[in-house]
């Protein structure tokens, strides 16, 4: 297959970085279609730690073309500094590499400004935001007020309205949110700065895209955060502010409908989440404690400490249909080693009533009770592992069963961080 998808199926951190590295080696072009850099994901590459908020995994693999789509937006001073830093390491030298859509939207110091006095106001209300400023750029480009990397060629129409942008923002902050206003003329010569850096990489990733599908080549579609944090089907208002299902993709990339071969979803062997919300599977004390100590479960972007739930066939399930998808890799086997029982939520109890599938009505899963089944667990290290022969039996059990009750087939199983610690049963470019 030609064009992949990958997407998360839970609330982000699935691990999807180190899979999207791995098949970026098969692909020429890996693009992101939504969200910022509220998205961080992790990649070990030859024993080197690399965190990448906004380029895509791609720019670790030598010549693959990194593209960053309309649906996406871009702090432009952050994007500069994951630029610098990569060279820094020698990755990533060639600017011809990095294509910019021209109809990205900016997020200007204002809207992290807003993100975090927001977030400070609301207190035990409070969404749990990155707060790199995402919901307040999407505001304003749902409010038409948005600042487009296109607006930059020309900077004195552009200085205007950004200068219109900053009055505006700076009342709200000073009278609605009771916070410090913005100095204007910091941030004009921030961005003054900034427009020399980002001009040379500005594209019609559209007109790209298409060019690319139709020349064959092998183009991934890089999901940030999860199903269960997309604005319309996530646990909403716990969300982020971005459609991070499959179908973004087509407006987002953009690639037409139809032109997606398939989707792979991750998940992680066990659930987790930062921020606010409703999480049914979730566990509290000595095991939780340790498996974010085994599985490093601290926010890339922010270092917030995970909260941690076993697997949830429920979600699953709502993600293989959400995302249609065709394979699930599930990321992170080797953690749960040691743990028996294990448990797996295969359907929730609401009231009386017992549902196999997502009640309607996201609301529903404060109140859901989760319906385990138990299976006995392994003690073997699983890091050598790299065929489903080289696991204990009832880890194998424990992947069949998580598959079963998803409903798709397994494609890929992490056991470890590096890049090939993975059982690759079925490569979507390879198929
Ligand atoms: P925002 O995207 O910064 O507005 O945050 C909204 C919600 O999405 C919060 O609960 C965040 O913790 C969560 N979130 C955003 N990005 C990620 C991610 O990449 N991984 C996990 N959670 C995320």
């Amino acid at each position: 297959m030609k064009t992949v998808a990958v997407v998360g199926t839970q609330w982000g951190d699935e691990g999807k970085g180190k899979i999207v590295d791995m098949l970026a080696a098969d692909a020429d072009v890996v693009v992101r279609f939504q969200g910022g850099n509220n998205a961080a994901h992790t990649l070990v590459v030859d024993g080197e730690k690399f965190i990448l908020r906004l380029i895509p995994a791609g720019a670790l693999h030598p010549n693959k073309v990194c593209v960053i789509g309309n649906g996406t937006v871009v702090d432009p001073i952050a994007l500069n500094e994951e630029i610098a830093a990569l060279r820094a390491r020698g990755r990533f030298t060639d600017p011809s590499l990095l294509k910019l859509s021209c109809d990205a939207h900016m997020v200007m110091p204002y809207h992290r400004a807003i993100d975090r006095a927001r977030e400070a106001r609301a207190g035990r209300r409070a969404i749990g935001t990155t707060g790199f400023g995402i919901g307040p750029a999407y505001e304003d480009k749902m409010a038409r007020t948005g600042l487009r990397f296109d607006e930059l060629v020309n900077y004195a129409r552009f200085r205007e309205k950004l200068e219109r942008n900053i009055a505006d923002k700076n009342a709200y902050l000073r009278a609605v949110l009771k916070a410090k206003p913005l100095k204007a003329s910091e941030i004009i010569d921030q961005m003054k700065r900034v427009r020399a850096c980002v001009l040379p990489y500005l594209c019609d990733t559209g007109a790209y895209l298409a060019e690319a599908a139709d020349a064959g080549r092998r183009i991934l579609f890089e999901g940030a955060h999860g199903t269960m944090l997309d604005i319309d089907h996530g646990t909403y208002p716990f969300v982020t502010s971005s459609n991070c299902i499959a179908g973004a993709v087509f407006s987002g990339a953009p690639l037409a409908p139809g032109r997606l071969d398939a989707v792979l979803g991750i998940s992680k062997a066990y659930t987790t989440r930062v921020g606010g919300g409703p999480f049914p599977t979730e566990i509290k004390g000595a095991l939780a404690n340790r498996l974010r100590t085994e599985g490093e479960e601290f926010g890339s972007a922010t270092g917030r400490p995970r909260r941690i739930g076993w697997f949830d066939a429920v979600l699953a399930r709502l993600a293989v249909r959400l995302n249609g998808m065709w394979g699930l890799a599930l990321t992170k086997l080797d953690v749960l080693t040691g743990i028996d029982p294990l448990r797996v939520c295969m359907a929730y109890e609401l009231g009386k009533e017992r549902h196999v599938e997502m009640p309607p009505g996201r609301a529903a899963l404060e109140r859901v009770r989760p319906v385990y089944e138990e299976m006995p667990g392994w003690r073997e290290s699983l890091s050598g592992a790299r065929a489903l022969d080289d696991l204990p039996l009832n880890a194998r059990h424990y992947l069949e069963r998580v598959a079963e009750l998803a409903g798709v087939p397994l494609a890929m199983v992490g056991v470890g961080a590096p890049r090939e610690a993975t059982i690759v049963l079925r490569n979507p470019f390879l198929v």
